[in-house]
């Protein structure tokens, strides 16, 4: 697997999570992964071994040394380790949503790299590549390596995560990277007079996924396409949707070392103690304990339906309600949580950051779990949400419409203030009936998504890609 992110090295959404708990759920179905990851400056190399010296990729006149580490990990992790690329700050960029101006020559240093790790210390059959940062893997396999015998009969996956996310660069960028001017075309690696990273995987890679069956019928809509519903659709035959699964060691309220309390469908005491503890830490009051306490954890983007919340608030607010909200992201939707907070101060707390610890408690503390989003590839923390009691309140897009169901959450399906606000009034008015609330709850607790279902679809089409061969 080829991936920019992976927990618990590197994360900065969904993709870590999924990328961190696949391989070992793989396992299960005797197929042997391994993950390739940069080495960023977060990951601590201590309790690593160095396992290869001086791995070099030539673009023409310019080399870089990489070295590759394996890191102490249930599979093997192998990180490329190049400081002039990746010991920096942040895996994308510097704070405030700007990337890294050379982020072309990151993520090909990275492929090329990860192709190494394949030819000197983990032979593999697939080349999982996840995302545009690994697109240029299926790229390079079907050029400058087509001829080499030791990728001979090899085969890539490309699994699309958010189809948001393009890696978009001048078109000069193609030849610092080594490739061919040729790939510039529209049914290659074109995209308006641009150069897209993206479409190396869509283009090139043998077969494509998405990260739940419902986004993979949407992205080949204009409306959800972002401009690549037709590059998809053309590639209809090779598209599967395969759901995201959840590591229940990691996010379950039985087990959760985050918690100040540990609770269970058949025993929801420590669920009430959470919640207490959490309106504590958000310095909200104590007599809030019997009002539905609304949550969010989320990378603050337009995505994530932050305009939706703006719209609702108020209406949250007139139910005699509470929000709590973590997130970090973009400065204009980060200056809007703490806009609601200063404008309903004791109704309203909102953390900027990345705080693992907290967003556990978030889970487990609400009532209510809100993701009003505009997209959703597939969405992992309303499945969290599930397994904690707190109940989701959804848009019914992308894997949130795949995994939340009238019984066990609240969807609305319009993009529309409205349509919001009137699920979360359903919410309010269902939360008011106790029994009927905690067999929602209950509900929800009871769901098993569990990797094994979706490990066994990533087996199978393992399986089929190399029997092609
Ligand atoms: P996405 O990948 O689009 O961000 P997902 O719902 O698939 O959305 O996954 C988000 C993951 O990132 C979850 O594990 C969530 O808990 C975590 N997360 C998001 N924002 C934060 C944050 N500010 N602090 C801690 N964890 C976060
Ligand atoms: C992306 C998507 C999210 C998905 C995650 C993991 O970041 O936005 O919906 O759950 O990837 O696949």
């Amino acid at each position: 697997m080829i991936s920019s992110e992976a927990a618990p090295f590197a994360k900065t959404g969904g993709l870590a999570d999924v990328v961190g708990a696949l391989p070992s759920a793989l396992a299960d179905f005797g197929d042997e992964a391994a993950v390739v990851l940069p080495r960023y400056r977060s990951i601590d190399l201590k309790s690593a071994r160095r396992v290869w010296d001086k791995l070099y990729v030539h673009f023409g006149p310019r080399i870089f040394e990489t070295n590759i580490y394996q890191a102490a990990a249930p599979f093997p992790v192998y990180l490329v380790d190049c400081p002039p690329l990746f010991d920096r700050p942040g895996l994308y960029g510097e704070s405030g949503g700007m990337d890294f101006p050379d982020n072309h020559l990151r993520f090909a240093v990275f492929a090329r790299a990860a192709l190494g790790v394949a030819r000197h210390l983990f032979r593999a059959d697939v080349f999982h590549c996840h995302d545009w940062q690994a697109g240029l893997v299926p790229a390079y396999l079907r050029t400058t390596f087509s001829t080499d015998p030791t990728f001979l009969g090899c085969r890539t996956l490309f699994t699309i995560h958010n189809l948001g996310y393009q890696g978009l660069f001048p078109k000069s960028a193609l030849a610092e990277v080594g490739l061919d001017a040729g790939l510039i075309r529209p049914d290659g690696m074109e995209f308006y007079g641009r150069v897209s990273f993206i479409k190396g995987g869509i283009a090139y890679a043998d077969a494509l996924s998405t990260v739940s069956p419902t986004y993979a019928r949407e992205i080949q809509t204009p409306e959800y396409g972002f401009g690549l519903d037709g590059s998809l659709r053309a590639r209809s035959a090779d598209l599967s949707g395969i759901l995201n699964g959840v590591d229940y060691r990691e996010w379950s309220p039985e087990v959760d070392a985050h918690l100040p309390a540990r609770y269970s469908a058949a025993d929801l005491s420590g669920k009430a103690v959470c919640k207490r503890q959490l309106l504590a830490e958000f310095g909200l009051p104590e007599n809030a304990i019997g009002r539905p306490l609304f949550g969010i954890v989320s990378r603050f983007t337009r995505q994530k339906g932050a305009d939706l919340i703006a719209e609702a608030i108020g209406e949250i607010v007139a139910l005699d309600g509470y929000l709590v909200a973590l997130g970090t992201g973009e400065p204009e939707y980060e200056d809007f949580f703490r806009r609601i907070q200063g404008e309903f101060p004791g109704r309203v707390a909102v953390r900027i950051g990345f705080d693992n610890g907290l967003a556990h408690r978030i889970e487990a503390g609400a009532d209510l779990f809100l993701m009003p989003s505009a997209y959703e590839p597939c969405g992992l923390n309303q499945i969290y949400s599930l397994r904690y009691g707190t109940v989701p309140v959804v848009r019914a897009t992308g894997g949130l419409d795949d995994t939340i169901e009238e019984g066990t959450g609240f969807k609305f399906a319009a993009y529309s203030g409205e349509a919001f606000r009137d699920a979360i009034r359903a919410a309010a008015a269902a939360y008011a009936d106790r029994t009927g609330w905690e067999a929602m709850m209950r509900r929800g607790m009871d769901k098993d998504f569990s990797w094994k279902a979706s490990a066994a679809a990533y087996s199978a089409l393992y399986r089929r890609m190399v029997s092609a061969r």
